[in-house]
């Protein structure tokens, strides 16, 4: 958990970050959100003591930052950083494998953890492994700093648009298969991004911000019915009930009833499967552990603009 207090970062009479109150919950997957400038990267570098708050009082995992020394605090915390940040003198593997080194790992366990992290990322180990960062594309080397971030295997990770450089089939995949992880090994994300569709996908919490400050912090699903402000509604303009369908898997609303030809993959989403019905001009599909009825869909849709 990650709770911070009233905190403020100043630059001479500029707050990049004002009087700011949050609480990032164990497990959670918070995404943040806002215009360039509004204290995103300041937010995070705030949590891992790569800058110093000027008030306020910042907890993570129950203990004040001010009682750790910051080499020990980001030993505990994966973060990747914005300019990617890879040390240009170390070879792919060894940027990987800094924290279990630093950790005292032994040596296989760290090789053998490199190789996961790369095919983890889509990079083939025995390509990659030995290159420097100079000799990597600019998505190549983001993909590596998730890679190094996530090596130690720590509770905490703070990444700050870590899949900006990275193609959109690539990223996809690494949106996808990065929230399986973070479900499965339940850890605690505050995760930066200007991608909208990014945030959708991946968030438990949205936070948006504007000047330092927060404006809202919601499940995606509330930020989009009910927007707190103008800024915020102008921000997911454009986004509606189709969005928060495209965030749920079908799979969890099925109905058990005798499957009838090809079911739609454990992927579909609710979005996906109307989609399909529309296609098929059907009123009922099949999923791989039951079916799902259009008369469903529109309930469920229903129930979620009621709930908000
Ligand atoms: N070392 C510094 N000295 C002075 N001002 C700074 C410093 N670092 C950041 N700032 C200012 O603080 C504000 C917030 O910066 P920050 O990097 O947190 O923005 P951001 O939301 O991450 O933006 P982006 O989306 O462009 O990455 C900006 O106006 C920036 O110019
Ligand atoms: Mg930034």
């Amino acid at each position: 958990m990650i709770k911070m207090t009233n905190v403020t970062k100043q630059y001479g009479d500029f707050a990049a970050v004002k009087k700011l109150s949050l609480t990032v919950n164990q497990a959670e997957f918070l995404v943040v959100l806002g215009p360039s400038g509004c204290g995103k990267s300041t937010l995070l570098r705030l949590i891992n003591k790569m800058i110093e708050r000027d008030e306020g009082e910042i907890q993570v995992g129950g203990v004040n930052i001010d009682e750790l020394k910051g080499e020990e605090l980001r030993k505990t915390i994966g973060y990747v950083i914005q300019s990617i940040g890879l040390f240009p003198h170390m070879d792919v593997k060894k940027n990987i494998g800094i924290v279990p080194h630093l950790l005292k790992w032994e040596e296989n366990k760290i090789n053998k953890r490199v190789d996961e992290m790369l095919l983890l990322v889509g990079l083939e180990t025995e390509v990659y492994k030995n290159k420097r960062p100079n000799e990597l594309s600019g998505g190549e080397a983001q993909r590596i700093g998730v890679a190094r971030a996530i090596a130690s295997d720590p509770e905490i990770l703070l990444m700050d648009e870590p899949f900006g450089a990275v193609d959109p089939i690539n990223r996809l995949r690494l949106q996808k298969e990065f929230r399986k992880i973070q479900r499965k090994l339940k850890k605690t994300v505050v995760f930066v991004t200007h991608d909208i569709d990014e945030a959708l996908l991946l968030a438990d919490r949205i936070c948006i911000m504007n000047q330092g400050e927060i404006l809202q912090i919601a499940t995606p699903e509330k930020m989009l019915l009910h927007p707190k402000n103008d800024f915020v509604k102008e921000f997911f303009k454009g986004e509606g009930i189709l969005t928060i369908l495209s965030r749920k898997l079908a799979v969890d609303y099925a109905e058990p009833t005798i499957l009838v030809g090809e079911p739609l993959d454990e992927n579909a989403t609710l979005r996906d499967v109307l989609t399909e019905m529309l296609l098929r001009g059907e009123e009922m599909i099949t999923l791989i552990n039951g079916s799902i009825s259009w008369e469903k869909i529109l309930k469920i849709a229903g129930s979620e603009i009621n709930e908000f």
